[in-house]
């Protein structure tokens, strides 16, 4: 998993933080990457404690997490209700008067297409943070995964709307990156976003597209994990 960024305190913190949100017969959605790989680990040893616990993961990533602590798992389409999500972000936005507060960039392990889906049908959705995340714009690359047909049209309408897409490759590998949804990764840059939320609705109108990074108006809350303890913004 990636651990560049913030510090892996930091991130323990955050992570261990919000496990301790997780109740008694609780259905949990676990999101992606090494922040949230903190809370899983916890809510193992919830599990191994006695606690009547099931999750959902969002990834093979931390589908292989949860099997490894023993966390019994479900699926969406097999449970009335996801009482809470824990997921991490690639930048929050964190400033007090921004009218887009606690909007997300996420799919730094291109898992955002199965985190939206859950971290959105949970009764509460928890992001997990360390400071390195928090900034006053969005402004670093969106994920876009799309159909493999799509990916050279929707990188024209990307670049129509001025934005630079640029073919998610594979580190030690030839080739591009594939989701776990057998799809490709376009990340986007915009430079500076001023309105998350324009820029998520057209994203989604495009044809091809099947999910992009920008989570705006979901997180209920965000627990910023730091060296002395833990910070919670609502
Ligand atoms: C995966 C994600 C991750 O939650 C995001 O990349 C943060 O990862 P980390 O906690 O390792 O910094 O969106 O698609």
């Amino acid at each position: 998993m990636k651990t560049d960024g913030g510090s892996d305190t930091a991130k323990r913190r955050a992570g261990e933080r919000a496990a301790e949100e997780v109740e008694d017969g609780f259905v949990v959605g676990l999101g992606t990457g090494s922040t949230t790989a903190h809370a899983i680990r916890a809510i193992g040893r919830a599990v191994a404690d006695g606690r009547d616990i099931r999750a959902i993961p969002t990834s093979f990533q931390s589908r292989q997490l949860a099997l490894e602590v023993s966390i019994p798992l479900t699926e969406l389409d097999a449970v009335d209700r996801v009482d809470l999500a824990i997921d991490g972000a690639d930048q929050v936005v964190d400033d007090p008067d921004a009218a887009a507060r606690g909007a997300l960039i996420k799919g730094g392990g291109a898992a955002h297409a199965r985190e939206k889906l859950v971290d959105t049908a949970a009764d509460r959705f928890v992001v997990v943070a360390d400071p390195s995340k928090l900034t006053d714009r969005l402004e670093r690359s969106v994920p876009v995964e799309v159909l493999p047909d799509a990916h050279t049209t929707v990188a024209d309408r990307i670049d129509a709307m001025e934005g630079e897409p640029t073919l998610r490759t594979a580190e030690r590998k030839d080739g591009p990156v594939v989701t776990d949804n057998g799809n490709l990764v376009l990340d986007c840059a915009f430079g500076r976003i001023g309105d998350p939320a324009a820029l998520a609705a057209t994203l989604s109108a495009i044809p091809g597209v099947v999910e992009h990074g920008l989570f705006v108006g979901v997180a209920d809350a965000t627990y910023i994990g730091t060296d002395d303890g833990v910070e919670v913004r609502h």
